[in-house]
């Protein structure tokens, strides 16, 4: 219904711009208009309102492959090994299919077993002699993979099995049936085919008789290389619950699928730009990380499979343990891809962290944020005019409030061609910029993947002169639907492509830009309004060949790849990019951050983005967050409220709102609201030196910002459904209040240590669930007894002004007196970190003594950061009364002496604590070695 569009998308122009926005408009209202009916009558035929959506976007029994692969019974696999070598320090193993002994050799599949570093196993198998070559997804992988690899010098051969054995743990191949088992000790950890629904499609001739097209709805897929579709089980024992394969709304603990009595659809994974997703389904949104982590209070294991097709995971309830024998606590799961390589690799954890390294070592760490990336972020689609943008912007000054970036979406651009601006509404860009940029402020534009096929647009011209568009099955550049109208897609899988695209960032390619100006990708999964399930004929083509089915899943990861090399060689690789994009793969968290997309202003969506970002976190992908208010709808001023309060925890903070909704900048509700969201926001900013310590560590290790309680308190069985609240880094604990007129939440506090109330000072013992009350001021959260939290607490325009304002230290103390922190300072926009330039500090409280030490690793720095930045409070949590008196402390370090007064208030106005000690303007500089006899 929606594969027509009105007239005006055909006509190359001709039309005024203002008729071209209002006919754009009526489109999406029509859009909308036939969604309603269709709504109507399917409630009338007496299925829910939400099976529309469903409609068009296909369900397993929709798809060959997957109908016939989820069909399979256990143990229906008839692959053995029936050879084994050892070449190049890797296995290779000869897999024969019992059912197809003529095709013994022909038909033969090699299995290449491989070992790196740090507990990782890589299982490839492919067509001994393949009639195409199955498509390897590049770029994901880091390229210094290759040096940790492990050289097997040999396999032992024992009653049918191959074992290699490996440091602390081993691999056992079972020849017949073929099975894989990943053991530590006596222990197996994951297994490959232990249930046999290992299914490999070898690429073959079509038969006469057959006809290859998979027709859903008003499209067909002609499907040229035929079924060449791969599935197979991997068990995880000792586990509790599988996390993992995003992207999705729904619990972190991932529900089973299959099995029992339920009916589901599987997880799927296939990149979709879904209108108004739902809160609460299995259907894939807009990105893909096909990696699973399983967890219990004995270990953490992980498997990832790099493959960018699409591809259904099941979950199967687990099995009843048979009477009389122990529960073998085990979590299987099905995988099914409609094409692409096999190319596994299993994680062997201990720890839910070192499965985090373990992935993060393959696909690569966090890229690092500048420091402005971190703060909040203002947009809108749109803002209208450059009178609005400085009317929304002297907003913020107006009210007090603090924001960083601001946004223009689609509209900003001459007839959505992206690079360009509207001459009527944005008739001096530069000058606006320069504006904007003078407060220490950035702004961001969109750049989207679908290029207008217009003849006077310089990127269409040299695109389709060049051959850079993807093509469609008969070889010519394929053409679809998006904002634009008729719309070619840039083929972002060639390296050539994306260097010329890369190129028009440069400022004179980019007429009307700054270097304050940073990128935003939105419709990358490709969006495509026409096409099967709203994006392209999987039977389109790529460089070399490839068919779009196999790419499919990256396509919106190259895209923000090749826009993040644009602002690198924009800003001569010294100004650290910044892009956001909405469609995602393995891989993504090296290239720039992500939002979860076009969700509603709806509590069940506050909600769900918890559970959303820490699955997110927990691939690897951190840099991410949800709109602020929901993108559709109108939220009204409490669940608005309530979004800034939790928005301000997520590692992505931006406030986003649809066309058709009512103004919603955040001073626009009055009082009270207007004082709560500026709350909100200064809780963020304060917070900025915390988060951006640990954005350096999810630079330098791979871990989250945001993480599900058993990621820190592993052996606490109690945390591991939980995804109401989460962790910021290991001290703050977090839980958003999800409902109206809330006036308790139950705050689960992990751990053995107390955790104090970040603005009341009250604490709670670890271990237990308690009701606490809530009002409208703030939602709980916590510091953790035993941290150390640096904080910016003077607030300004933006968070450039804060660079060189002075640390509060916030000390809670534990029960031995003693507590620890980190902070990490750069010049929060270079990459002169990479060559030394940054402060890391420690410090440490014990025996009445807080220190300050340097832990920054000792490389060969050929650059050095200062900063004049001193400490001008720090605050202790935790004390016992007879400690609480005010005296005089001694900076040891220069012999001085400062106040120490029983605080009068702790963090916020309003509160008067006394079981807090505040010590005075200590004034010594964060990048000095110091110490400070408190008690
Ligand atoms: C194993 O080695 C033999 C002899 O070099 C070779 O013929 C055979 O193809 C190899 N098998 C595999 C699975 O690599
Ligand atoms: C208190 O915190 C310190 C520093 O983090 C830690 O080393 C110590 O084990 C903690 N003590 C208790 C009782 O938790």
């Amino acid at each position: 219904m929606i594969t027509e569009g009105p007239k005006i998308f055909t006509d190359q122009g001709g039309l005024s711009l203002a008729m071209e926005v209002r006919e754009l408009d009526r489109w999406r209202q029509k859009k909308r208009r036939i969604l309603v009916v269709v709504v109507v009558l399917l409630t009338v035929a007496g299925t829910g309102a939400e099976a529309w959506k469903k409609e068009e976007f296909k369900r397993c029994d929709q798809t060959i492959f997957c109908r016939e692969s989820r069909n399979r019974e256990f143990g229906s696999s008839k692959w053995y090994i029936n050879e084994v070598n050892v070449t190049n320090g890797k296995v290779r193993a000869r897999l024969v299919n019992g059912e197809d002994v003529e095709a013994e050799h022909s038909g033969s599949l090699i299995l290449h077993l491989s070992a790196y570093q740090d507990g990782i196993i890589r299982v490839k198998v492919k067509e001994a002699d393949p009639k195409k070559k199955r498509f390897e997804v590049p770029d994901v992988l880091v390229k210094e993979l290759e040096e940790k690899r492990l050289w097997i010098q040999r396999v032992i051969e024992k009653d049918g099995a191959s074992m290699v054995v490996l440091s602390g743990h081993e691999v056992v191949l079972l020849h017949k049936p073929f099975q894989l088992y990943v053991r530590s000790g006596k222990e197996t950890l994951i297994s490959l085919n232990a249930k046999g629904l290992f299914h490999f499609e070898r690429q073959r001739e079509k038969r006469e008789d057959e006809n290859w097209d998979d027709t859903f709805r008003s499209h067909t897929d002609s499907r040229p290389h035929g079924p060449q579709s791969i599935g197979f089980d991997v068990s995880f024992y000792g586990a509790d619950y599988v996390y993992g394969i995003p992207e999705r709304a729904t619990s972190l603990a991932l529900k089973p699928t299959k099995g029992a009595d339920i009916v589901s659809e599987p997880y799927r994974l296939y990149n979709s730009d879904i209108f108004e997703y739902l809160h609460e389904s299995p259907f894939g949104l807009y990105g893909a990380v096909p990696v699973m982590q399983a967890h219990s209070e004995k270990k953490t294991t992980g498997f990832f499979w790099l493959n960018a097709a699409e591809m259904l995971v099941d979950v199967l309830a687990k099995e009843k343990a048979e009477e009389g024998t122990e529960d073998v606590s085990r979590v299987d799961t099905h995988w099914i891809a409609e094409s692409g390589a096999f190319d596994t690799f299993f994680f062997i954890g201990p720890g839910p962290k070192d499965v985090i390294r373990q992935y993060t070592s393959l696909t690569g760490k966090s890229i690092m944020p500048q420091y402005f990336a971190t703060a909040y972020h203002q947009c809108r689609w749109n803002y209208k005019d450059e009178a609005d943008v400085f009317q929304v912007d002297g907003g913020f000054d107006e009210h007090d409030m603090p924001y960083d970036v601001l946004w223009l979406d689609i509209e900003h651009t001459d007839g959505k061609k992206y690079f360009t601006w509207d001459p009527v509404l944005f008739p001096n860009p530069k000058e606006m910029q320069e504006k904007i940029a003078a407060k220490g402020r950035k702004m961001v534009t969109i750049i989207d993947p679908h290029i207008k096929r217009d003849n006077n647009y310089h990127i269409h011209k040299e695109a389709q002169a060049m051959g850079y568009y993807v093509k469609n099955k008969h070889g010519g550049d394929f053409d679809g639907w998006c904002w634009p109208g008729s719309s070619s897609y840039l083929d972002m899988l060639d390296p050539e492509v994306r260097s010329w695209w890369a190129d028009k960032f440069s400022y004179s390619s980019y007429q009307g830009s700054t270097p304050i100006l940073y990128t935003w990708n939105d419709m990358n999964e490709p969006s495509v309004f026409n096409g099967p399930e709203a994006t392209m004929q999987r039977d389109n083509i790529h460089s070399a060949g490839v068919e779009h089915r196999d790419v499919h899943n990256a396509y919106g990861y190259y895209f923000h790849m090749a826009s993040m090399e644009g602002l690198l060689k924009r800003g001569e690789y010294n100004d650290r990019p910044f892009v956001l994009s909405r469609s995602f793969f393995a891989g993504t968290q090296k290239v720039g951050a992500i939002w979860t997309g076009d969700n509603t202003a709806d509590w069940n969506h506050l909600r769900v983005s918890v559970p959303m970002l820490v699955t997110l976190g927990l691939t690897g992908i951190t840099f991410a967050g949800a709109d602020v208010g929901g993108f559709f709808g109108n939220p009204d001023p409490e669940l608005l409220t309530r979004w800034y309060q939790l928005g301000a925890y997520y590692p992505f903070y931006r406030g986003h709102a649809h066309l058709d909704t009512k103004r919603r900048e955040p001073w626009l509700f009055g009082e009270p609201y207007t004082s709560l969201i500026r709350e909100a926001l200064h809780t963020r900013y304060a917070l900025l030196p915390y988060l951006y310590t640990l954005f350096r560590e999810a630079n330098v290790n791979g871990l989250p910002l945001m993480r599900p309680l058993w990621m820190e308190y592993p052996m606490d069985k109690h945390t591991f459904a939980i995804d109401d609240e989460f962790l910021l880094g290991t001290d703050l604990l977090v839980h958003g209040v999800y409902s109206e007129k809330a006036t308790s939440e139950d705050v689960y506090f992990p751990g053995s240590q107390r955790w104090f109330d970040v603005r009341t000072g009250a604490s709670y013992s670890g271990g237990q669930t308690v009701k606490v009350l809530v009002t409208m001021e703030s939602i709980p959260a916590y510091q953790r007894a035993g941290s150390i939290i640096p904080r910016k607490d003077r607030f300004r325009r933006s968070s450039f002004h804060m660079e060189n304002d002075p640390y509060t230290l916030v000390i809670a103390l534990n029960d031995t007196y003693e507590a620890q922190g980190e902070l990490y300072v750069d010049d929060g926009k270079s990459y002169d970190f990479e060559k030394g330039a940054y402060i890391h500090r420690l410090f440490t409280f014990s025996n009445g003594r807080l220190t300050s030490s340097n832990i920054a690793s000792d490389s060969k720095g050929t650059k050095e950061f200062t900063t004049p930045c001193v400490v001008e409070r720090i605050i202790l949590l935790g004390l016992k009364s007879k400690d609480l008196s005010a005296h005089r402390v001694l900076i040891e370090s220069s012999g001085t002496q400062v106040p120490a007064e029983i605080g009068p208030s702790l963090l916020r106005k309003g509160y008067h604590q006394t079981n807090s000690l505040v010590v005075r303007m200590p004034k010594v500089r964060i990048s000095d070695d110091w110490s400070i006899k408190v008690l």
